[in-house]
């Protein structure tokens, strides 16, 4: 078994044998799924109900898609009397998938932030989702900051656009700058809750951060 303690566990080749048994990686292919982060959202919707048929999403960091593939199905983007929307953004290139709008972009950037408010078109968002993860450097007094400055854009796009019931469901890393953003999203919305999904490893310090404008 891989010790999280060892060193070679951080080795390309230990992540490698890692990720190849890992059974949500297997899981993935056999649903046909892009990446095992599907069963992160899966698992927060089936608890805490996000989706329903008809609703609109905006799914920050959606590359490769998963997260879009689960969004798209739970919201009936397909449905021909009341399609659900979903519109996703990321910095690298997404393959195409039925019924999502993909923008490729830097969401930070304010010519894509206008792009992705004209595909709303005024409309307000049932949920916003982010997954968004900058490239990380390793040192943790770099990368904390970076991923949270992340995840404050990402709350303020949710506290502009969202529906008075919407919902924002977030990434966080439990480190520098977590415990502030933690308490500077209690003062912007009603409710509050932490998810650490089983698919999320518990060696990560990765945790989900969901938040409700309505009790
Ligand atoms: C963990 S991945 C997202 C996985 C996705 N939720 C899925 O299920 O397939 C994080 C993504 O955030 C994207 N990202 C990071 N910074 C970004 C930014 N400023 N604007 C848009 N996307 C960004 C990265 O390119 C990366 O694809």
């Amino acid at each position: 078994m891989l010790n999280p303690t060892n060193k070679r566990h951080k080795s390309n080749k230990g992540w490698l044998v890692e990720h190849v048994h890992d059974p949500y990686v297997q899981k993935a292919k056999i649903d046909g799924y892009r990446s095992r982060a599907a069963y992160k959202l899966i698992e927060i919707d089936d608890k805490d109900k996000l989706f329903k048929s008809g609703m609109i999403v905006v799914d920050l960091g959606a590359a490769p898609g998963s997260w879009c593939q689960v969004a798209a199905k739970r919201v009936d983007v397909a449905n021909a009397k009341k399609p659900g929307r979903v519109i996703a953004i990321d910095l690298l290139e997404m393959q195409g998938l039925t019924g999502v709008e993909f923008i490729q972009g830097d969401f930070t950037d304010d010519a894509m932030l206008a792009r992705l408010e004209s595909m709303l078109n005024g409309a307000k968002v049932d949920v916003v989702l982010s997954d968004m993860l900058p490239n990380m450097t390793g040192v943790s007094t770099i990368d904390g900051p970076r991923a949270i400055g992340l995840c404050e854009i990402a709350a303020d796009f949710a506290m502009n656009h969202l529906k008075p019931e919407g919902k924002f469901l977030t990434k966080a890393y439990q480190g520098p700058g977590y415990q502030e953003f933690f308490n500077q999203l209690k003062t912007q919305f009603k409710t509050v809750h932490t998810r650490k999904p089983d698919a999320s490893r518990d060696r990560s310090a990765e945790i989900f951060l969901l938040c409700s404008r309505s009790k």
